[in-house]
């Protein structure tokens, strides 16, 4: 059989990996949690109406979803299932706002690239109750903490409004007049998405039909007075937090759900390649009520932990990995059960131990402290098992001592 690999668009997390996704994920949660939001985890499959809602025009949900049967899906992203759990687990008893956030592997039939697979991770947080400017502040701050403190500099944050409903219905009107004799030039995607959601034409990547794009009327000179005073309240409270933004008036986002802001975060730094989009979200004022919650809006973003990690990568920020360990027991008696007995007591004082399991000479044993990397050697020889003490030698210091087992615990 030829050798089986993984599939394409995936990958194996081998120990170092682990080590770079638990860092970001625990600065992550950290920042999480000192912003009051809780954990969540939701099933990696769900009924797919948990994702796709009725009308819903976005490529994610159309032609990426990994279907199980005809009924179930792996789950494309966060945001749709914590909002199911929240409504079927009526969290919002408690004192608004509602707050969660989520560390979970997520699943996009694309097409794989740098920063672009099929299976990936995202860290992301929603935050359920009023609809108020300062909350929207507040999620675009908590994601600009995070990326700051794992030490990124070469970003940069769009943000834009799409408006309220009403103000939305106008404008599309007004986009499906101006492509209507445009056709021809949109992409056979842009045509459908003309008759379903002009809005999504926007945000098609095709390059010969950018000009044309860009020339579209824009979202908002259409908006009504409540969403521009809404977009302009969010703006001033990131003006006084010092959070540079540029505002993309292009910036409609991927997804439907979407209402007044929406955000990305992206890296400005070549080597993070194409797929630069660091962190992205927005407003939300359906969802809660789609799942038969009360009428709640939401806001929250989800950042994909493996581009964070290419940035970082491409910033040459270290991420710390100590594979040492705290003591190597050199056996000299050929698996005298004493042996086991020593590193079974010293690792209930909470020490990282490993012991020599064949028959090799004291010279290579040693080979492996170094290997290793051990603080401490502990040697075991038949006077040892004898006496029932231990010969232990300090690596940095080369202090060698003999202690007797019913000393361990002081030694330490
Ligand atoms: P999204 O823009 O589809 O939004 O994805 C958010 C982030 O997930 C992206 O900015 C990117 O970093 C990462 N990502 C997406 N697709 C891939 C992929 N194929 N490979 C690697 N990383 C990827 C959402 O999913 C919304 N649920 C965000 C949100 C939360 N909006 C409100 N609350």
């Amino acid at each position: 059989m030829p050798q089986l690999k993984t599939v394409k668009g995936t990958f194996d997390l081998l120990a170092k990996d682990i080590n770079r996704f638990d860092y970001v994920k625990t600065i992550f949660k950290n920042i999480c949690q000192n912003y009051g939001y809780q954990q969540i985890e939701t099933p990696v499959f769900e009924d797919v109406k948990v994702f796709k809602r009725e009308n819903d025009t976005s490529d994610m949900v159309n032609k990426e979803m990994y279907m199980i049967g005809d009924d179930k899906a792996l789950r494309p992203e966060g945001t749709a299932g914590a909002i199911r759990a929240f409504v079927e687990h009526k969290l919002y008893v408690n004192e608004a706002p509602f707050k969660m956030f989520y560390m979970e592997k997520m699943y996009r039939h694309e097409r794989p690239q740098k920063g672009r697979q099929r299976e990936f991770t995202q860290i992301g947080v929603e935050n359920l109750g009023d609809k108020k400017a300062i909350i929207d502040a507040e999620v675009i701050a908590m994601g600009y903490d995070v990326v700051k403190k794992l030490g990124l500099k070469d970003i940069k944050v769009l943000i834009n409004t799409i408006g309220d409903v009403e103000s939305r219905k106008k404008y599309c009107e007004v986009l499906t007049e101006y492509f209507k004799d445009k056709k021809e030039c949109l992409c056979q995607d842009c045509q459908n998405r003309l008759t379903k959601n002009p809005l999504r034409i926007l945000d098609c990547k095709i390059d010969n039909q950018q000009d044309v794009i860009t020339k579209a009327p824009v979202l908002y000179d259409y908006l009504s007075n409540d969403s521009k005073n809404y977009f302009n309240e969010v703006l001033n409270y990131l003006n006084e937090l010092n959070i540079e933004y540029s505002i993309d008036n292009r910036l409609v986002r991927g997804l439907d759900y979407y209402s007044e802001t929406v955000f990305e975060v992206v890296s400005t730094n070549s080597a993070s390649g194409a797929q630069s989009t660091l962190f992205a979200g927005g407003r939300y004022d359906e969802l809660v009520e789609y799942f038969d919650g009360p009428s709640l809006s939401g806001v929250g973003f989800a950042m994909g932990l493996e581009r964070l990690l290419i940035l970082m990568d491409a910033e040459g920020i270290e991420i710390p990995y100590d594979e040492s360990i705290d003591y190597y027991i050199i056996d000299l008696t050929n698996s005298n059960p004493y042996v086991l007995k020593v590193a079974q007591m010293l690792r209930t004082f909470n020490k990282k131990v490993e012991l020599n399991f064949y028959d090799r000479k004291m010279k290579a044993q040693f080979k492996s402290v170094e290997r290793k990397m051990a603080k401490n050697v502990v040697i075991i020889g038949d006077d040892e098992v004898l006496n029932e003490t231990i010969v232990i030698k300090n690596i940095q210091t080369q202090e060698q001592m003999i202690v007797p087992l019913n000393k361990i615990k002081e030694m330490i």
